[in-house]
């Protein structure tokens, strides 16, 4: 064979693998701009050596407050500030109010329970979930006088401690996750429960697990991880032990089911189920029940005992704001009672303060990953239907058209001049449209009765100087903890 032919075949090869990996790598037509994606990793190496949050303000900078970026082969556009967020998440909230499909959860939550479905399942068990935990917080006993007595407990574990240092994590997590399993599997925690106890260190274990190497290569590549050994299967082995905790609760529940008096979120569901048995289309059946059950407790712990963990730590940052706050329940509440929802009202610089804890360390800074429902027409781009999209919840919680010095630690970020409580339309830890938290109402009421009745009958102390206190959060993926800290609690009479 003469050499010109068989080389200007190659070339002619060669040149259609170049064009075609180009023309992989393209953003498709219509979505916003970004980083030029390589085949296959995307925009992966723009994106190391950084926390994701931190590169993806490098590239808002450059590219404006929405941009798409690849993660591996899947396109994802990101929104950024208020006016991007509000815009989607509010003002198309038809468009962007489906969650993203993803990797992790199509295999663990497999398209049930509320917050990784979509569609009809979605629709129906959001809506169930809402009315039967308003129903149980209105009927026997109110959420409040739920989590006061929990606080009590908690109060009384902290006097224990004799104002010694302790690392407040166990405790905080506990008294929280009992306020949630006491409203979905109708147990309190009763402290010598190992199995319920495990559950607990499941779900932070997960929790920490979503920012290894292994979990977060799965994410992007799942056909290729999938088969493998390695750590990611923890996760999901992980899932499988919690779905089975849960199975094993539902079990006792039927055994002492008695469907006019309804005790928790499992009762009324079951009763559902067996209003709705022989439906084909019913979307209240055994996995719905067990995976719903799931969120609803991770959802519903993980995130308010980081909140509350992450809060006490900036007021030994910022001691001259517990001490405020401490000023205004002594006040408003004195020494006698404990405080109640009533008092928020009248507490102005607290209610400041617990909005500006939550505001600073934006504990679920990329938000929670969303989908177009249809192709979405944003900002003179086409967003196909089922395009992933992130709203960047710590740019809207740190943008400075909103938030003056939105770096600095300030509660005065709620205050007006005169002193007075203000809302700000920017404060969205729990995020807006269709798909925001559900559990906002319960977890405010948390946060507000924990950090008053702390405050209240404990000096807190840390063992080492307000300067050296390191505020940097522990890890920082899907969602923010603090770093591990100790503190003393010293009784106020
Ligand atoms: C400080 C505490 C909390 C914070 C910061 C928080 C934040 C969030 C955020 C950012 C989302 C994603 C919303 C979206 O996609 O737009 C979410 C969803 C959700 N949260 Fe919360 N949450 C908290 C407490 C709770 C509690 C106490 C519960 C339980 C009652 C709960 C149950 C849920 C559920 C079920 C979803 C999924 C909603 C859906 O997909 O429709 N959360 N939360």
């Amino acid at each position: 064979m003469e050499p010109w032919p068989w080389i200007s075949s190659l070339l002619l090869v060669l040149l259609a693998l170049i064009l075609l990996l180009l023309l992989w790598g393209r953003v498709p037509g219509g979505l916003p701009p970004g980083p030029q994606p390589l085949p296959l990793l995307g925009n992966l190496l723009q994106l190391r050596g950084q926390p994701l949050l931190c590169s993806l303000l490098r590239l808002r900078e450059r590219y404006g407050p929405v941009f798409t970026v690849h993660l591996g082969p899947r396109p994802v556009v990101m929104l950024c500030g208020y006016t991007a967020v509000k815009e989607a998440l509010v003002d198309q909230a038809d468009d962007f109010g489906a969650r993203a499909e993803m990797p992790m959860t199509q295999r663990t939550s497999k398209g049930c329970g509320i917050a990784f479905s979509n569609g009809e399942t979605w629709k129906q068990l959001r809506r169930f979930a809402l009315s039967a935990l308003r129903d149980l917080g209105m009927g026997r006993r109110s959420i409040e006088e739920q989590i006061q007595e929990e606080l009590g407990h908690l109060l009384g574990e902290l006097r224990q401690t004799g104002g010694a240092p302790v690392d407040p994590t166990f405790l905080l997590h506990r008294s929280v996750a009992n306020i949630i399993c006491s409203m979905v599997f109708g147990e309190g925690f009763d402290y010598s429960d190992s199995e319920l106890q495990e559950l607990l260190d499941l779900t932070q274990e997960n929790a920490r697990r979503l920012d290894n190497i292994w979990v977060q290569l799965y994410a992007l590549f799942p056909w290729l991880l999938g088969p493998l050994p390695g750590p990611h299967n923890r996760l999901f082995e992980n899932f499988d032990e919690q779905k089975r905790y849960v199975a094993r609760v539902v079990r006792k529940h039927e055994d002492t089911l008695e469907p006019a008096a309804p005790r928790d979120y499992i009762d009324t569901f079951l009763i559902r189920m067996q209003q709705e048995e022989g439906d084909p289309s019913t979307q209240f059946h055994r996995e719905n029940l067990l995976v719903s059950a799931l969120d609803l407790f991770f959802a519903g712990s993980e995130t308010t005992s980081s909140t509350l963990r992450y809060g006490l730590l900036l007021l030994l940052k910022y001691p001259h704001v517990a001490e405020r706050v401490q000023e205004e329940i002594q006040a408003v509440v004195g020494p006698s009672r404990l405080p109640c929802g009533e008092d928020r009202q009248r507490m102005p610089y607290t209610d400041a303060t617990i909005h500006e804890i939550q505001r600073f360390i934006d504990i679920v800074p990329l938000g929670v990953p969303r989908m177009t429902t249809r192709d979405a027409h944003f900002r003179g781009y086409v967003m196909p239907k089922g395009t992933t999209v992130f709203p960047l919840l710590n740019s809207v919680l740190h943008d400075p058209a909103w938030f003056p010095d939105p770096e600095t630690f300030d509660p005065a970020h709620f205050l007006d001049d005169k002193g007075r409580f203000r809302r700000n339309a920017a404060f969205v830890p729990f995020s807006a449209g269709k798909r925001a938290c559900p559990g906002e109402g319960l977890a405010r009421t948390e946060l507000f009765l924990f950090f008053t009745s702390v405050l209240q009958r404990f000096a807190i102390a840390s063992p080492v100087g307000a300067k050296e206190l390191d505020i940097t959060p522990e890890h920082s993926g899907f969602g923010k903890a603090p770093p591990r800290y100790q503190v003393c609690f010293t009784p106020r009479w």
